[in-house]
């Protein structure tokens, strides 16, 4: 830990970094290796969307001027798609950004957020950027709990954020979970509910959030290009919420937060249904045979709704990530979440899958001869 300026808010002393999937270049480099795989960040493994990389190469040459700042066509095609008006998006660089812009427009010093225990990172550190006051509700099972959040909420609560499914643990909150939540949440409670991985989900037992916005309540929904349409590395998702909420995120973004290329791709990929189809049913199919191989293995696993599946492992999480890691497959430790005997894999190509299980296969076996 580097020696901090004595000026550094207190309010960020105590932040613990992210720590990012490892670059499968730093693993090459590290470990001289050269074949890497690395299913640590939930990416898309099929690639970008062919026609966003078309729309790219064909923007190329405006790259000297700024971006559009209003991502009017963008949110003109989202409205459509979704039934909303344009003045209820919010285009954000990744959904991370959308969920800083949240922080800084609502939560002030000593208001309250309710996260989940083990719910996606970014929300712990945005609340604590702003000084705000974390309430952790408990997620038994690895999952939300409407009655263990309704005990966190307070007359003070501004927030609460929901990642639905949840990363890391790929659990769903399903839409009885959510309407007896919302049956009972204060009216003026912001409730985020973070569908990063809503494209994937198979059943009809996801709730319609965009439903309670309309009913009136304050409800933002994020969602991203970087997942089903392969588009993480260009920075880009979007809220869908009330003119009011959007107002007021917009107030606190910088005017060209998401840049032109990241814009006509995910313009251009809302047209790439082939590309999207192909997605889902990839990590469909994915997702089977890691049940498949992890039954076999006798290893204990969550269900998951997402792209990535949390695996309870033999030996502490973070040992064999490293172990894994010298076989040039990149994995996810967890235990920043509390989850130390666990990791979390992303759902890769069939090769990609393949390669994971041989490895892990191999890894249990030498332990066992040691
Ligand atoms: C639940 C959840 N929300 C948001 C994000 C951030 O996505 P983006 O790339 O849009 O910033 C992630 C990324 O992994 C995520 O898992």
């Amino acid at each position: 830990m580097p020696k901090i300026h004595p000026f550094t808010r207190n309010a960020i002393k105590d932040i613990i970094p992210y720590e990012p999937g490892k670059p499968i270049s730093e693993v090459q480099r590290e470990y001289g290796l050269t074949d890497v795989i690395k299913l640590a960040s939930n990416e898309n493994p099929l690639g970008p969307s062919p026609k966003a990389v078309d729309a790219i190469k064909a923007a190329l040459q405006e790259l000297n001027l700024y971006p559009d700042g209003g991502c009017y066509l963008l949110r003109k095609k989202l409205s459509e798609k979704l039934n909303v008006q344009t003045s209820q998006l919010v285009i954000g660089n990744g959904s991370a950004e959308l969920i800083e812009l949240i922080c800084e427009a609502f939560i002030g010093e000593g208001d309250e957020a309710v996260i989940g225990y083990q719910a996606f990172f970014k929300y712990r550190i945005a609340v604590q950027i702003m000084n705000g006051v974390i309430n952790w509700a408990e997620m038994p099972g690895n999952t939300y709990d409407a009655d263990e959040i309704l005990a966190k909420v307070s007359g003070k609560t501004k927030v609460l954020f929901i990642a639905n499914p949840n990363n890391p643990t790929g659990t769903l909150m399903d839409k009885n979970q959510v309407a007896y939540l919302m049956d009972r949440l204060p009216d003026d409670v912001i409730v985020v509910f973070d569908e990063a991985y809503y494209d994937y989900q198979s059943g009809n037992d996801y709730p319609d959030t965009i439903e309670y916005l309309q009913r009136g309540l304050s409800v933002i929904i994020l969602r991203t290009f970087s997942k089903s349409y392969g588009l993480a590395g260009l920075r880009i998702g979007y809220a869908i919420t009330n003119e009011g909420i959007a107002h007021s995120m917009n107030g606190v973004r910088e005017a060209f937060n998401v840049n032109s290329l990241a814009q006509v791709a995910a313009t251009a990929a809302l047209d790439d249904d082939e590309f999207l189809q192909k997605s889902i049913k990839m990590n469909e199919e994915g997702k089977l045979f890691f049940y498949k191989e992890l039954e076999r293995l006798g290893l204990e696993y969550r269900p998951t709704a997402a792209n990535f599946i949390l695996i309870k492992v033999p030996i502490p999480g973070r040992d064999l990530f490293k172990l894994l890691l010298k076989k040039g497959v990149v994995v996810r430790p967890v235990d920043g979440y509390g989850l130390p005997e666990y990791i979390r894999v992303s759902i890769g190509l069939p090769d990609e899958n393949r390669r994971f299980f041989s490895s892990l296969e191999g890894v249990i076996q030498e332990l066992n001869h040691c």
